[in-house]
């Protein structure tokens, strides 16, 4: 096993100084330590047509409400001159709908800023790969949730999204490149089965890991309807094989095979397949850690509940620091829902994250 002492960088220590303090900002609720988990959202367009996610009911009108390049750009800059170096992820709908977002990522690098994205793998022909592959990028994940394809485009709506998947990474995968690759995949009960197989393949494709995500109720829609797995087609809750298939995971994960979720988050990722409404066993503090940004500027702490400003009308760090984000941490702190378990919002234990980063996988 390798050490990376690169990992001893200005992004990486800003983050676990922030980590480190967000147990006493929790307990008092406030904003003294500056989110660790920022995200922009480019669009909630989407030009696939997932069963599990709402984004691609977004109307194409949206497009006119989208923070434009300059907008972007303007808020990159306020967000380097308040948090310092950090890591930003761009997200969607999908990203690479906006073909902005090479300009945006290279401007993220001038300022300093470590930039990731996920994307649905569709929207990368040759030419933009090579344009990728000329862009300063920390990481690239792509959301495969199936090695078969057949399988995988069950999940997404559109017959050959996956072998769009293996052809981009076939292109992106080239010896000594700057960037990682990952995949994003969702845990459910009916492929638990094969994701021991995915996770092999992630390391026989030396790619930088696997994260698992759970499967949750539609992205991109706030009106959470409670029992809505019961009629999901991916929901399986047959205890034994989802015990059979946590263990191995976990076992996976303990010998040192590429999964990027802490044994900590994969144990509540059992919990809460076996009981998907049940009593919540770890705290929420997306309160106090996650600035998300909307495609037209809105920011909120946790994403199904109601923004606390738009980034069009005040800078980050007074929305941050803002009566209504105040409120707003109350109102999380008193939430029972099961989404914090979701990989975008839980805490991965800090020495999780340092072992993480100086040991990668
Ligand atoms: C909303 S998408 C946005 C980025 C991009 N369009 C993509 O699919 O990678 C982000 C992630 O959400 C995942 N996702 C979709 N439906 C979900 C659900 N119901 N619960 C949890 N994650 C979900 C996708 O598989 C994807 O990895
Ligand atoms: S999960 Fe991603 S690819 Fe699928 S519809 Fe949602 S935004 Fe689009
Ligand atoms: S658990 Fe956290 S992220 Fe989920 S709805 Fe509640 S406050 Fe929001």
């Amino acid at each position: 096993m390798s050490v990376n002492l690169g990992a001893f960088n200005a992004v990486n220590l800003g983050k676990l100084l922030r980590r480190s303090l967000e147990p006493v900002a929790y307990r008092f609720d406030s904003a003294f330590v500056k989110p660790s988990n920022i995200t922009l959202s480019l669009t909630n367009r989407c030009n696939l047509r997932c069963p599990t996610c709402a984004y691609w009911k977004t109307p194409n009108e949206a497009k006119d409400t989208e923070l434009t390049l300059e907008e972007m750009v303007r808020l990159l800059g306020q967000l380097r001159e308040w948090l310092g170096p950090f890591m930003l992820g761009l997200t969607g709908g999908e990203p690479f709908l906006r073909p902005e977002i090479f300009d945006l990522l290279d401007e993220a690098a001038r300022l300093g800023i470590s930039t990731t994205t996920v994307n649905n793998g569709s929207l990368l022909p040759p030419r933009r790969i090579e344009r990728l592959k000329q862009t300063p990028i920390h990481l690239v994940s792509f959301s495969l949730n199936h090695l078969d394809p057949e399988r995988h485009d069950e999940t997404r709506g559109v017959a050959g999204s996956a072998q769009k998947i293996f052809d981009a990474i076939d292109q992106l995968n080239y010896p000594g490149r700057q960037f990682r690759i990952t995949l994003s995949t969702l845990l459910m009960g009916t492929t638990i089965d094969h994701l021991p197989d995915m996770v092999r393949w992630v390391r026989d494709k030396e790619l930088d890991g696997i994260t698992f995500q759970i499967l949750y109720f539609e992205s991109g829609n706030d009106d959470y309807v409670p029992g809505w797995y019961k009629s999901s087609p991916f929901w399986d809750d047959d205890a034994d094989k989802i015990n059979r298939g946590m263990d191995t995971l976990i076992g996976l994960k303990r010998q040192g095979l590429p999964i990027s979720n802490s044994i900590a988050q994969m144990e509540a990722m059992r919990g809460y397949l076996l009981d998907p409404e049940g009593p919540q066993t770890v705290p929420c503090k997306v309160g106090v850690a996650n600035m998300d940004i909307e495609p037209d500027g809105a920011v909120r702490l946790c994403d199904v509940m109601e923004a606390v400003g738009n980034v069009r009308e005040a800078h980050p760090r007074d929305i941050w620091e803002s009566a209504l984000a105040a409120e707003r941490r109350r109102q999380i702190h008193g939430c029972g829902a099961a989404c914090r378990i979701k990989t975008c919002n839980f805490r991965q234990p800090v020495f999780s994250l340092v072992k993480g980063q100086l040991f990668p996988p």
